[in-house]
């Protein structure tokens, strides 16, 4: 793993650590990326392909909800996580619900260099990694994104828009040499997004540079507010969370 990986696995198992011990780890899938994946799986189902069977690989699989999900369709889920962490609880969660079997592989490595070969899968999710990476390890998460999929597979992501309230109260911040990325150390609890160090808030336009050659790139944006309580503890008056669910077909 190169340094900025080995880094990123500190900030990652700090953040697991403190997320356990107040057991706040994410247990639940991510429903924008989930209910888009629904569309894409009942489209197949209605031109006679079933999910059964399929390869999907989730990008910095975190305990493994989302791969959790994709397994009750009867799809085979592999996962790459910086975290070994991580992984522990995503095999655990597979398996004390019963989908051991449908386990492909579950792998230590950046997203930004997936050991496993080309097109090896059937459709590759994400959701909330690709906002932490700095513009090379953007760039180079989304061309394995496109190496990793078969012609026809589908990529779904969830990541930060620059219409998020930190961005619009840091902008001032963002880096000279990368806009929309700010460096975020707000305080030093690693559950919070703006303690993790990089955050990238994407616009619409750099989809279809990110993920030029898909067949269709269709990002859609989802916003709402979270409670003032919740807001305030962040240090914000109110706090909106913008959000792109990115959906593409190779
Ligand atoms: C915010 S969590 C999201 C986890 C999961 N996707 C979910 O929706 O519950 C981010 C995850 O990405 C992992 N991660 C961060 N940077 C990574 C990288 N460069 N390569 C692989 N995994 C990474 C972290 O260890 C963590 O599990």
């Amino acid at each position: 793993m190169a340094a900025t990986d080995q880094g990123m696995k500190r900030v990652w198992e700090d953040s697991f650590a403190e997320q356990i011990a107040i057991q706040a780890y994410n247990t639940a899938p991510a429903e924008a990326v989930i209910r888009t994946v629904s569309y894409y799986l009942r489209d197949r189902a209605e031109q006679g392909a079933g999910a059964q069977g399929m390869r999907f690989l989730e990008m910095g699989c975190g305990a493994g909800p989302n791969l959790l999900w994709l397994a009750q369709k009867g799809i085979i889920v592999s996962g790459v996580d910086v975290a070994p962490t991580a992984l522990r609880l995503a095999q655990e969660t597979l398996e004390r619900n019963g989908f051991g079997k449908q386990i492909g592989t579950l792998l230590e490595a950046s997203v930004t260099s997936v050991p496993l070969p080309d097109a090896s899968f059937d459709g590759i999710i994400e959701s909330c990694v690709f906002q932490h990476l700095a513009r090379a390890d953007r760039e180079a998460a989304f061309r394995e994104v496109g190496r990793l999929l078969k012609p026809g597979g589908v990529f779904v992501g969830y990541m930060l828009d620059a219409g998020h309230t930190v961005y619009r109260m840091k902008q001032k911040d963002e880096l000279a040499d990368d806009p929309g990325t700010l460096v975020l150390q707000d305080g030093k609890s690693k559950v919070y997004l703006t303690n993790i160090g990089v955050s990238h808030f994407y616009r619409r336009e750099e989809y279809d540079r990110l993920l030029a050659g898909f067949r269709v790139i269709d990002p859609c944006l989802t916003t709402y507010y979270i409670p003032k309580a919740e807001a305030q503890k962040r240090g914000y008056p109110e706090y909106q969370q913008s959000m792109w669910t990115v959906y593409a077909v190779k």
